[in-house]
């Protein structure tokens, strides 16, 4: 595990004051730069040692067979994976003979820093070659926020006495990747994905462009250097097969620097043609030049300062979290700002976990928070989704069902879920993506969006729930043989999370055709169509377990058998390692928050009592081997009052990466996890819901936390929340001098206008119910008693 002092607290940098040999392939994932077209692993500039060297490009993938030892109908033959490309991060130096490599001679300093307003990967060495010779390095690394195909290094090398530098700056394909693990969670490993197609070769750079073979997608990579230093400084390139390098030769003298930026390019495409490619990185290289690498971290600094100027969320008393959520937006910003008309897989751009799928956790975690602070990236999400719609029905005709069967897991719209009790049956992905159009909508009022591409999404998921379920004899419409959100629990009926979500789906299916009446005809929905959507809505039967009290999580699931937890050893966590599924279908254990996460986003169907009884019941069973719990959890733990413990999921959420909680973050950071520590604070803490597209708020903080802050974008203007300990305000910026936005506070309805802010007492949390315990050895670590 990363340890905690490899990364000192700081407000808006994750710093890393010492190479630890152990943890790279976890810091590779940690510092990536990405913008959600291009993401770069933390490699070192020199290549060597690696974790898991990686280069990605959104969508870049390909196809490789999906064996099965027993075959079924419908099974998905050919899964997708996202290829390491081109690497342009190398930058190789030599000392005099001496290959500059942190295993070898005397590593003085090395620090790397993550500069979260920055927008770069910040490295300084000071470094004795075996034979004596002291050097500096400080590298810089970004991947373009506003010029989304350019990724730039600058390189600068000083040194103690006379010395001769080469530098060698390379792009590299088809990099030996280390053996994975047999984890379902790591990437299956392509062996020599790539085949050359062309390799052109210029005095101070070059280009690269290769073919992946089964997908046939093309990927142009092109690099150009600026070389700045001492007289005499020679600059030539050569290339043959899978690389191209650029040597950069002087002699530098003490009170001497050299300094080589490095600009690169990287383009692809399933259709355009070579010369297009290659013309396509050519310009990107150009309006790189163009910039100069002063212009590119001003174009970046200034790119983030808006987003964080909306999005900021300000932590007193914790700093710790205060650093992680930072980062967590870091990093969600990463993956989703220039995704455009492409997925936000699970990891990111950051490594190759889960082959780089896109899952549900996008729609449900990610999108969430992007809705209220960078809406835009939201409105491409889904457009992708709605690019991906034929293939969906395609998937629906193939499974027998109407409307559109969304992939659980893919790259490219393709089912890439070789196990169909959690992959395909995972029915509510239809729901959840339909959950994210509405609350687009809803926040933003975008309606030529909501024409144009919401529509047909609510549309074809709506057919799809009046086809996969039905009304039996007296009425009641049942959701019949699905996965819910939990995967200990598998191929269910009535699963209260996918049947409350299908509702919501149906009858926002229904409105939105009654508000775009001509595009709704266009797309085959007459009255009767709209009014079996609403008949099926509001007949949606919804178990609920009267002796106990409480909603079993599908049809009959309290009945089950409990799972023996004390006889569980704490290393046989995750059990999905350990244990069949056959054994973890039958028994109360849960992996996640599934009816705890139908109160979170469902929270209208559900009364406070039961809220309180459900959270207690599922508590003692849920055992979190997936990330997307923990900040669930904490939402539900605030409003039941138990803050303290809502502090602690907060904490468990927010740190999954900087303190490697699952222990795989050298596969890529969580995106949905780090997300959900935004979710964790504003919905959490700040209670904040959006059912039905109306804003409320029930803030209160636990102990230690003594202020929180945040922004929301809401309908073009800025809702700005300040919790203090006893009371709050609420303020708001932008919008005309007219604007306000009306929404409650503990129940209390109020306005607030530009000019206007409104503050409130925070009433004390008063905890009712059963006392809260997770199975034991589970409780998240508690944040109550650490100190700053
Ligand atoms: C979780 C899924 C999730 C997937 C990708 C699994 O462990 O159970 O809900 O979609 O990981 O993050």
């Amino acid at each position: 595990m990363i340890r905690e002092r490899a990364y000192p607290v700081e407000p808006w940098h994750v710093r890393e004051t010492r190479l630890d040999f152990d943890v790279l392939a976890q810091s590779e994932s940690v510092f990536a730069l990405a913008n959600g077209h291009i993401g770069l692993r933390g490699n070192l500039d020199e290549g060597e040692p690696h974790g898991l060297p990686g280069t990605y490009l959104n969508s870049f993938y390909e196809l490789r067979p999906l064996p099965y030892a027993e075959a079924g109908y419908g099974f998905p033959e050919s899964g997708q994976t996202i290829v390491n490309v081109t690497n342009g991060k190398h930058i190789r130096l030599l000392v005099d003979d001496e290959p500059f490599d942190v295993r070898y001679g005397d590593l003085i300093s090395h620090e790397r820093v993550l500069d979260l307003r920055g927008g770069t990967l910040d490295r300084q060495l000071r470094w004795r070659s075996p034979a004596g010779r002291l050097t500096r390095v400080r590298t810089t690394r970004l991947v373009s926020f506003t010029q989304r195909a350019v990724a730039a290094i600058c390189y600068e090398v000083s040194v103690d006495e006379p010395s001769r530098i080469i530098v060698q700056s390379e792009l590299v394909a088809n990099e030996e990747l280390p053996e994975q693990s047999r984890d379902p969670r790591v990437a299956a490993v392509l062996e020599s994905p790539l085949q050359v197609e062309e390799r052109l070769v210029q005095r101070d750079g070059g280009l690269m462009i290769h073919r992946t073979k089964a997908s046939g997608l093309r990927v142009a990579a092109a690099m150009g250097h600026e070389v700045d230093g001492p007289e005499n400084i020679s600059v030539s390139s050569e290339g043959v097969d899978d690389w191209v390098r650029t040597t950069i030769t002087c002699e530098l003298k003490p009170g001497q620097r050299l300094r080589v930026v490095k600009l690169l390019a990287y383009g692809w495409s399933s259709r355009r043609s070579l010369p297009a490619v290659r013309d396509q990185v050519g310009a990107a290289l150009a309006g790189a030049r163009y910039s100069g690498w002063e212009g590119l971290c001003a174009e970046q600094r200034e790119f983030l300062d808006t987003f964080w100027d909306t999005s900021d969320v300000q932590v007193e008393g914790d700093q710790e979290v205060q650093q992680a959520v930072r980062f967590g937006l870091f990093h969600v910003l990463q993956a989703g700002a220039r995704a455009e008309l492409r997925p936000i897989g699970a990891k990111g751009l950051t490594g190759p976990g889960y082959d780089g799928h896109v899952f549900w956790d996008t729609e449900m975690f990610v999108l969430p928070v992007l809705t209220y602070t960078q809406p835009s990236a939201v409105a491409q999400m889904l457009r992708w989704r709605h690019s991906t719609l034929d293939l969906a029905r395609e998937r629906a005709r193939t499974l027998g069902l109407s409307g559109a069967a969304f992939p659980w897991r893919t790259i490219r719209g393709q089912e890439c879920s070789a196990y169909w009790p959690a992959g395909t049956a995972g029915f509510h992905l239809a729901a959840d993506i339909a959950d994210a159009v509405l609350r687009y909508v809803d926040v933003t009022c975008d309606v030529e969006f909501e024409r144009e591409v919401g529509l047909e999404l609510l549309v074809e998921t709506a057919r799809l729930w009046r086809s996969l379920g039905h009304h039996d004899r007296n009425g009641l419409f049942h959701i019949d043989g699905i996965t819910g959100p939990d995967e200990y629990t598998a191929v269910v009926d009535d699963n209260v999370y996918t049947n409350l979500m299908a509702q919501r789906n149906l009858l926002g299916a229904a409105d939105s055709a009654t508000r775009h009446p001509d595009r709704a005809f266009a797309l085959g929905v007459d009255q009767e169509e709209t009014a079996a959507w609403r008949d099926a809505a509001t007949s949606m039967h919804i178990p609920y377990d009267e002796e106990l009290g409480v909603h079993p999580q599908s049809e009959g699931f309290t009945r089950h058998d409990e799972w023996d937890f004390a006889s569980t050893p704490q290393d046989h966590y995750p059990l999905l390692l350990h244990y069949p599924y056959f054994d973890l279908y039958r028994k109360q254990v849960v992996k996640q928050a599934d009816l705890v996460l139908a109160m979170h986003v469902r929270g209208d169907a559900f009364t406070h009592e039961q809220k309180v009884r459900n959270f207690a019941y599922y508590e003692r069973r849920t055992v979190r081997d997936s990330s997307l719990s923990a900040c669930t959890q904490s939402v539900l733990a605030a409003e039941v009052g138990d803050l303290e413990l809502a502090h602690d999921y907060l904490g468990e959420a927010a740190l999954m990466d900087l303190h490697d909680i699952a222990r795989n973050t050298r596969d890529g950071i969580h995106v949905a996890s780090l997300a959900g520590a935004w979710i964790a604070l504003v919905a959490g803490l700040g209670g904040m819901r959006d059912h039905g597209g109306r804003l409320s708020f029930a803030p209160r903080l636990p102990s230690r936390i003594t202020r929180l802050g945040f922004s929301l974008i809401w309908r073009g203007m800025r809702l700005r929340v300040d919790v203090q300990p006893h009371e709050v305000t609420y303020s708001l910026r932008d919008g005309d001098p007219q604007a306000a936005i009306d929404l409650t506070h503990h129940g209390e309805a109020l306005r607030v206008a530009i000019g206007v802010p409104v503050t409130r007492p925070v009433p004390p949390a008063q905890p009712t119910g059963p006392p809260l315990q997770q199975p034991p050895g589970r409780a998240p670590a508690r944040r109550a008693a650490k100190a700053d």
